[in-house]
């Protein structure tokens, strides 16, 4: 049977970007039981809604994106203790124009990674009751604040640390295992 497909929010649109890394790693972790693709928001316009009306190729394709995926995964930043603006964004692009909301019953988790001691748990917490408002049916644990370390991940988006892989390795379960109950494949 095909593997549940998970579009991958990531939070920041940077090169470099920590937690971008950090999805690149549990998706290398689920193979096998989930198939995650990130999705590209570097060319999503800030949403202005003069725009639904005609509303933008990049839009149109990102919405199809988690509309055609069975689940989503956000992995989001801390930004001054919340979700960074790209993330906004793009939930707000995909819960547009009223009505066409493609978050609604989507089975989804959120995880998160930053240097500091709380490692994302403040903007955890505001993207939680911004998508339990979308109607997203997020699992609830187990949840993981990833404090940031450098090495942590090799230049091949191996898990390094074992300690690290082991809580991953457990949130990548109970996830697919989530996604399993709801999207009855199992
Ligand atoms: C940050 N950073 C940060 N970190 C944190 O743990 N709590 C916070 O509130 C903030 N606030 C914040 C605001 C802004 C505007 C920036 C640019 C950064 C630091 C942040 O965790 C760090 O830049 C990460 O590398 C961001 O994740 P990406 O972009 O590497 O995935």
């Amino acid at each position: 049977m095909a593997l549940p497909k998970v579009a991958v929010v990531v939070g920041s649109l940077r090169k470099e970007s920590i937690n971008k890394k950090l999805a690149l790693a549990i998706a290398k972790l689920a193979a096998g039981k989930l198939d995650l693709k990130l999705v590209d928001l570097s060319d999503l316009p800030l949403f202005n809604q003069d725009l639904e009306a005609d509303y933008p190729a990049a839009a149109q394709r990102v919405k199809a994106e988690i509309a055609g995926a069975d689940a989503v995964l956000f992995v989001t930043p801390e930004h001054n203790r919340s979700i960074p603006a790209a993330l906004k964004n793009v939930i707000d692009w995909v819960s547009r124009p009223y009505g066409t909301s493609k978050w609604a019953g989507k089975p989804g988790a959120i995880v998160g990674t930053s240097g500091g001691a709380v490692g994302t748990a403040v903007a955890q917490e505001h993207l939680r009751s911004i998508l339990v408002a979308q109607g997203v049916a997020l699992l609830g644990r187990p949840e993981v604040y990833f404090v940031y370390k450098d090495g942590v991940f090799d230049a091949e988006h191996t898990v390094t640390d074992p300690a690290a892989k082991k809580i991953l390795d457990g949130f990548v379960d109970a996830f697919a295992g989530w996604v399993a109950k709801l999207t009855h494949t199992h």
